[in-house]
């Protein structure tokens, strides 16, 4: 059951000029998420903006309790945010989503992000590796200024690429063309990925082809966060034209079966 809370922030770190890594003190939030759950935050107490924001959850530390999200500014909203200091209150609403991913009957997974969108991977991939799995990371940035998390990743991967679309740092190209050669070389099981819309699609349809289960979560624009605005809605892929059926990715998702959902 989601919690609404005013949360301490304990810790705040800048990974780059424009995006924040947060720490918030919310122990029945930690208890109670799982990888792909996210939280909605409550920028001010006024009525400007209105709505809360949607974040992912990036870390959570059991022990204290300590929930972690990572953020870019893009415009008022997160901007507020940014600008909280430690010691003050993050007002917050989680854990949210039903959706999350599930890892636990695989063995060989292939872990895919984007930009912003590695940051709900990261519990993923430390949950499976403390499980036992084996987790192949892919991550992939516009350029070497957009890297994030390289570290981190590392830490619970057993293998790792990092790409860049220009070659600027690490491996020149895009992070799918290296999962699809694991796949063709029989080193993936499962696939978990998170990213912009063209690379969810392109492994939306890798997955396809290739006949492996893969899960996405989808970023859509939000506003209640709760199923009840109908702000979020995905068409479901086997609804039939003329009567299309839709989810609400807030409350179905954020986390789907690939082959579920028209994207
Ligand atoms: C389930 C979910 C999890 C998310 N997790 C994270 C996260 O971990 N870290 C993170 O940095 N962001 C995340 N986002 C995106 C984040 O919610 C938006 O960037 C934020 O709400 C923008 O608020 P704002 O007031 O700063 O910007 P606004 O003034 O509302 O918008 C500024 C710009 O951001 C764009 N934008 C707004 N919402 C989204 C969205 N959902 N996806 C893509 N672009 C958007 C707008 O089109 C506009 O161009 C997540 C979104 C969802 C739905
Ligand atoms: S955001 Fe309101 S229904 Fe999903």
């Amino acid at each position: 059951m989601p919690e609404l809370l005013l949360a301490e922030l304990v810790k705040k770190e800048k990974l780059k000029p424009d995006i924040f890594k947060f720490s918030v003190k919310a122990p029945n939030i930690v208890k109670n998420s799982k990888p792909g759950n996210f939280v909605e935050i409550r920028v001010t107490d006024t009525t400007e903006p209105f709505l809360r924001r949607p974040i992912s959850i990036y870390n959570l530390n059991r022990e204290e309790g300590i929930l972690e999200f990572i953020f870019q500014v893009r415009g008022k909203g997160t901007d507020i945010l940014a600008k909280k200091e430690v010691g003050s209150q993050i007002d917050i609403i989680g854990p949210l989503g039903y959706g999350t991913f599930q890892y636990e009957n695989y063995q060989n997974l292939a872990i895919i992000g984007g930009g912003i969108g590695v940051f709900p991977l990261y519990e993923l991939a430390k949950c499976a590796k403390k499980s036992n799995k084996s987790v192949s990371t892919y991550l992939g940035f516009r350029n070497k200024d957009f890297v994030v998390l390289e570290e981190e990743f590392k830490n619970v991967s057993d293998n790792m690429v990092l790409t860049t679309d220009d070659g600027s740092y690490s491996q020149k190209g895009f992070a799918i063309q290296f999962l699809e050669k694991d796949i063709e070389d029989g080193k993936v099981d499962s696939i978990y990925a998170c990213g912009p819309l063209p690379m969810l699609k392109a492994v939306q349809k890798l997955a396809k082809e290739k006949n492996i289960p893969c899960q996405i979560s989808l970023e859509e624009k939000m506003a209640c966060g709760i199923g009840a605005c109908l702000g979020c809605a995905v068409k479901t892929a086997k609804s039939p034209e003329d009567a299309p059926e839709y989810w609400h990715v807030c409350k179905a998702g954020p986390v789907f079966n690939s082959q579920d959902v028209e994207i």
